[in-house]
């Protein structure tokens, strides 16, 4: 079993009498990249400001590398690159200056250290540019490049592609996929893009107002989690009325010739039991396959807030 290099425990923060997070426990293994999806508001931000120590939890704990954020934050936090707000950075000055600013704070670092993380977000050849002659995709790369100067086992990046043009969400992406790839690192990050999240992780946590409602690999979350399936059957009134009663699954609609249910994969099998006991013919069983969009729709709604 791969090491847990994050892991949060019933990890809870109010804002007021607003659990902004509530009661969360996650796990990200070494290797994972891990996307932490969820809606407007769901507690992104909060719970990585509360893994990255700049916010203390009112219940339960965030452990990094082992260590607790809390009670052992500089050991916890020792081998953790992280952005969580949008990085800032001194527009007059060329990227290289700005990291050395940056790597002096925390004890400084060699040249050499800057050109090989320039060099690993791809603006090694632009090391010398002011930072504002950078398009929006450059900052959040130069960023990155920031969060990687302590060679880290672990980066954390709150919306690393928020605000980027499509050709800027790839370049992002695609370095996220480097640094898990060739330099081993551990990536955990937040989206509320579920295609993002399918293109880039192995791992998924969806958060909802707070809470966890699921955690796996996105093959896992749509094989576990539900299935959508076709059933052509010959008298479809009949067909509807009879699953409608069957408690584990949900008719979804009916057309011509099919009715199509969802509900966990077990109750294609109970589904089909009844249609057939009650004497109606089944012709076919279409599984239709679901995105994550689908599951996600379904665990978080419209995620508006109720309040
Ligand atoms: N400093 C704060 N003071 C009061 N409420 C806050 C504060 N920070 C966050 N909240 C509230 O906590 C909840 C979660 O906010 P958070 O920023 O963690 O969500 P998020 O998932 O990062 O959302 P987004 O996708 O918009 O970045 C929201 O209801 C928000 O209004
Ligand atoms: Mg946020």
């Amino acid at each position: 079993m791969a090491e847990i290099v994050l892991e949060t425990t019933g990890l809870t923060k109010f804002f007021r009498a607003r659990k902004a997070v509530d009661d969360l426990s996650l796990r990200v293994y070494e290797g994972d990249v891990y996307g932490f999806l969820g809606p407007n508001w769901a507690g992104k931000s909060t719970t990585i400001r509360m893994l990255t120590g700049l916010v203390r939890p009112h219940g339960g704990s965030a452990r990094l590398m082992g260590y607790d954020v809390g009670a052992q934050r500089v050991q916890s936090l020792r081998q953790v690159g992280a952005i969580v707000e949008l990085p800032a950075f001194y527009k007059y000055m060329s990227a290289r200056e700005n990291l050395e600013i940056f790597s002096r704070y925390s004890g400084g670092c060699d040249k050499k250290r800057i050109d090989e993380v320039l060099d690993a977000v791809g603006l090694l050849d632009r090391a010398k540019d002011k930072v504002k002659t950078f398009s929006h995709g450059m900052v959040q790369r130069l960023g990155i490049a920031q969060a990687l100067l302590p060679d880290p086992k672990v980066v954390i990046l709150d919306e690393p592609t928020s605000g980027l043009d499509p050709q800027g969400m790839r370049d992002v992406r695609e370095l996220i996929l480097r640094l898990s790839k060739e330099h081993g690192i551990t990536v955990f990050l937040s989206s509320h893009l579920l295609h993002e999240v399918e293109q880039v992780c192995n791992r998924v946590g969806i958060i909802n107002r707070g809470r966890l409602v699921a955690e796996g690999s996105v093959g896992e979350l749509l094989h576990r989690e539900m299935s959508i399936v076709e059933f052509g059957v010959s008298d479809i009134a009949h067909a509807a009325e009879l699953l409608s009663g069957v408690d584990s699954l949900k008719v979804l609609e009916t057309s011509a010739c099919c009715v199509s249910i969802n509900g966990p994969r077990d109750c294609v099998a109970e589904a089909n039991r009844a249609l057939v006991q009650s004497g109606i013919d089944v012709y076919s069983i279409v599984p239709k396959t679901m995105n994550l969009e689908d599951l996600f729709m379904k665990l978080v709604g419209d995620g508006e807030e109720d309040d």
